[in-house]
């Protein structure tokens, strides 16, 4: 008998972009994720289900074993730490950058500045390896909106095309990291369930290969 696995996938992009490198290996969700409400799906492989949570939720699933694997963005593992969890696998989608961001005539040399974002653990690290302490302001989502009307003389937040960036009448200013989703796995799961798993990260990662 084969070791059941339990993989957390977010809804959106993750799962969207997860399925296709899963599907070479005969597994595929047997409702449709995107309308189901469930949260815990059957899959075509009777060994493995997947869980839909949150995506700053994945890390802490796969960590306490509520998953023995797991599909995380970068930015969330370098916001939360990634303790307790191996990285195995770059699965290359879900592919943008942390950026400061800001008006493009921000001015952000020589004084303290306030910086919103929800990467408040990114940015201070980043700020303090230029020797820069910043103020910072934790925010949920729309970050884009607080140098508008104040709040913030820049933000820390994802880009991609650049696009929200420029709707907004703001402008990239410092790159942070190149972030792409990661395959995360419980270190526990990764002793006691090896032989399911081991097989499974290789072909996972010929998936990505191909992908390429
Ligand atoms: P959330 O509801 O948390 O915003 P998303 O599906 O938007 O969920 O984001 C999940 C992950 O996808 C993020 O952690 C990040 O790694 C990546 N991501 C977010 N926004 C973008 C984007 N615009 N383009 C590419 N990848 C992105
Ligand atoms: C993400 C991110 C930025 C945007 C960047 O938002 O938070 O706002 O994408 O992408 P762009 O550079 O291509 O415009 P998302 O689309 O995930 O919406 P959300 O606010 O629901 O997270
Ligand atoms: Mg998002």
């Amino acid at each position: 008998m084969a070791e059941p696995l339990t993989l957390a996938l977010s809804k959106g992009r993750i799962l969207e972009q997860t399925m296709p490198l899963l599907k070479p290996l005969g597994i595929e969700p047997l409702e449709d994720p995107a309308t189901s409400r469930n949260l815990v799906l059957p899959t075509s492989d009777p060994n493995v289900r997947l869980i839909i949570v949150r995506a700053t939720d994945v890390p802490t699933y796969v960590a306490y074993g509520g998953a023995d694997l797991g599909v995380a963005g970068k930015d969330v593992l370098l916001e939360q730490g990634g303790h307790g969890l191996y990285e195995p696998v770059d699965l290359g989608i879900a592919r943008c950058r942390l950026m400061v961001a800001g008006r493009p005539d921000a001015d952000l040399e020589g004084r303290r500045i306030r910086v919103a974002t929800k990467f408040v653990n990114v940015t201070r690290r980043h700020f303090a390896a230029q020797g820069r302490q910043v103020d910072l302001i934790k925010l949920y989502g729309s970050m884009e909106l607080a140098p508008l009307v104040g709040l913030a003389d820049a933000i820390v937040d994802l880009v991609d095309t650049g696009n929200t960036l420029r709707a907004n009448g703001l402008a990239p200013l410092e790159p942070i990291a190149d972030i792409s989703a990661r395959l995360v796995v419980n270190k526990g799961s990764m002793k006691l369930k090896h032989r399911a798993i081991k097989p499974m990260l290789g072909k996972i990662a010929e998936s990505v290969d191909r992908n390429a």
